[in-house]
């Protein structure tokens, strides 16, 4: 696949298979990732890869999916991801890490795309219970995770207007995620 490729075929997945992740392979995510820009390249993001069965069946409890659909599209226990990476960062150190991680999560998209993974980048997620779960010191905060795992399913996208922006499920519980055309985006 080549990089438009990558690009465009990437969507969020929710329902995995039961196919466990190499951890050499979310290593090597971490690895690439964290050459990603960032601001006066002051490098503020740790990561935290969970792959060990008891973490990711616990985080599992904390992390919420979906919510435009209220649980309607919430993967089972037998559909959960397999792996999760944590973007940690020290609030002693820098007061907003979000572009740095913003650059580095969507770069383990497109790797985890690349690998044939899916991925869903998580911010409605329970911090504190996730990171005692980790045991990871308290000298960082955690600002959001992905969740990874071999895709169980294949969501679409559609170009819209000036419509709702909202995903949906089709008859045939297929993900629908509605995209703003590039008249819309593109300022002319
Ligand atoms: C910062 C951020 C936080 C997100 N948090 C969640 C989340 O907590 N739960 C979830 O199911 N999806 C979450 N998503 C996924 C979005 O719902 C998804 O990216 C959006 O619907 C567009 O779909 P696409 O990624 O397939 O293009 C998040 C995405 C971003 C960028």
């Amino acid at each position: 696949m080549n990089i438009y490729e990558l690009q465009s075929k990437r969507r969020t997945i929710r329902k995995f298979t039961d196919k466990q992740i190499d951890y050499s392979l979310l290593e090597k995510f971490v690895e690439h990732a964290r050459l990603s820009a960032s601001g006066r390249n002051l490098q503020p993001i740790r990561y935290y890869i969970a792959s060990k069965v008891e973490l990711v069946d616990e985080i599992f409890k904390y992390v919420s999916w979906a919510g435009y659909l209220k649980g309607a599209h919430s993967p089972s226990f037998e559909e959960r991801p397999r792996a999760y990476i944590l973007f940690l960062y020290n609030e002693q150190t820098i007061t907003n890490p979000r572009w740095d991680i913003g650059a580095a999560s969507h770069a383990i998209q497109l790797m985890a795309q690349y690998e044939g993974l899916g991925t869903c980048w998580m911010g409605a997620i329970q911090r504190d219970k996730i990171l005692k779960t980790c045991n990871i010191s308290n000298e960082y905060s955690l600002d959001s995770l992905l969740a990874l795992g071999y895709p169980a399913g294949s969501p679409v996208i559609e170009d819209v207007h000036n419509e709702d922006i909202k995903y949906y499920l089709d008859e045939n519980g297929v993900l629908h995620v509605p995209k703003l055309s590039l008249d819309e985006v593109l300022i002319k």
